[in-house]
């Protein structure tokens, strides 16, 4: 397993070829991005297609608002009841990528010499599941169908992506997947922040302190994963953090 990244063959400065770079940089005044035959410019093009787009899907209305009001299903006060539902399944899609992350994470650590505590991933691991089962209450307690997914769920599912890529490629080591946890969990403190906020003002007062205990739970993986992140970066030998 790779630990940390060693001096060696790396074929992309320009200054290793200074002649080629010289040609290239000359061959780009010749050519340049914009090439002469194209009618529009990058600028122009995106912004036709900003213009022209559709967003990325509808909020789906939940059955309280269907006036199909069933026992246990609560009403939402607020002023941007979408804007709540559409952030629930940000969350639910959100913490559903966390535990697929740990899943990665855990699987890379248990194929290599234990640098990380694999019990406090799994802990963290199931805590990102509980929370995603937490979500999924408060969608149904609303009448919503926790399997939809909302614009904003679609948004934070390319952005997790890239994450993703990292944690499951083969060659990346553990401190890169590390760091690339870290601004998942970063992302997660400040949107159970906003949550709370959301799920305060439509009156869902059953839900805000159980979103506090979630936003408090984050605060601490976000905090250890920074800690390892230190540990392993600053320290020359992989061992044992917990
Ligand atoms: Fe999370
Ligand atoms: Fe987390």
């Amino acid at each position: 397993m790779k630990e940390a990244a060693e001096f060696g063959l790396n074929k992309t400065p320009t200054q290793l070829n200074p002649a080629m770079t010289q040609s290239m940089l000359e061959g780009c005044k010749e050519f340049p991005p914009h090439a002469e035959d194209t009618a529009m410019d990058a600028f122009t093009m995106r912004k036709l297609y900003i213009e022209n787009s559709e967003q990325l899907g509808a909020v789906p209305l939940p059955s309280t608002f269907k006036g199909a009001v069933s026992t246990g299903v609560q009403a939402i006060k607020g002023n941007s009841p979408s804007v709540l539902i559409d952030k629930l399944g940000e969350r639910l899609a959100f913490e559903r990528s966390g535990v697929r992350l740990y899943d990665a994470l855990i699987t890379k650590c248990k194929s290599a010499e234990p640098v990380l505590d694999v019990s406090v991933l799994e802990q963290f691991r199931d805590n990102e599941a509980e929370h995603f089962a937490l979500v999924r209450d408060c969608i149904v307690s609303m009448g919503g169908d926790p399997t939809a997914q909302t614009p904003c769920a679609d948004a934070s599912g390319v952005a997790a992506m890239g994450l993703m890529q990292v944690l499951n490629d083969p060659r990346s080591t553990i401190p890169q997947c590390v760091g690339a946890i870290l601004m998942a969990e970063l992302a997660d403190v400040s949107a159970w922040e906003l949550l709370i906020e959301l799920v305060n003002e439509a009156g869902l007062s059953e839900y805000v302190a159980r979103f506090e205990e979630a936003k408090d739970l984050e605060e601490r993986h976000m905090q250890t994963i920074k800690d390892w992140l230190q540990s392993l970066t600053l320290s020359n030998e992989a061992r044992a953090v917990g």
